[in-house]
């Protein structure tokens, strides 16, 4: 059951100290990813975040989003769309900037795959300061989709993440 993926998933995880610079503790999701139960719990408890509303659509962030997203989205029989970084994808819909520690960074939704009144359910591994997903939803409510959801294994409640997503449905796998 959700208890025991939720402990599996919570054992398989690993913090990497000092990473990407001194003092920040970085919390790595490939031990859970590379472990074939751990994928399959993962998928199922991102994917029991629909328990609100039906979705249409996975939305996956760049980029560990990725691999995330595409499992949910088989898991649920849905197709899958990435949010990516600027520059990488041919065709764009829509763009949003978000600040970073140091400077900005810019995500994009690609054109002509997010149909209007869609109910996208957002995916990512961590949400800290939330600036990454608030930019993902905002793409794609500017696109004329719905969030239905917005799905991260894992919160850094510190940072407050939550609180910069406005209203909009969060479900997180575990805390730290
Ligand atoms: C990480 C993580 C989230 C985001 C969370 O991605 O995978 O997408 O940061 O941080 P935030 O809540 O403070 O915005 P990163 O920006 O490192 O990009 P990458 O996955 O392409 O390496």
């Amino acid at each position: 059951g959700p208890e025991a993926d939720r402990a599996l998933v919570a054992d398989l995880l690993r913090a990497v100290p000092d990473f990407p610079k001194p003092g920040i503790r970085f919390w790595d999701l490939t031990t859970v990813l590379a472990d074939a139960r751990g994928l399959a719990a993962t998928t199922r408890l991102l994917g029991a975040s629909l328990a609100d509303g039906p979705a249409d659509v996975v939305v996956g962030i760049e980029a560990r989003g990725f691999l995330l997203g595409a499992a949910v989205a088989q898991e649920l029989g849905l197709g899958i769309v990435p949010v990516r970084k600027q520059g990488k994808l041919p065709a764009v819909a829509a763009s949003r900037s978000y600040e970073l520690e140091y400077g900005s960074a810019t995500l994009e939704l690609p054109a002509g795959v997010l149909e209007p009144g869609a109910r996208a359910l957002l995916v990512d591994d961590v949400l800290a300061t939330g600036g990454t997903a608030e930019a993902a939803c905002g793409l794609v409510e500017e696109s004329g989709a719905t969030v239905a959801s917005l799905a991260v294994v894992l919160e850094l409640p510190e940072l407050d993440g939550r609180g910069r997503l406005a209203g909009r449905p969060l479900h997180t796998v575990l805390q730290r």
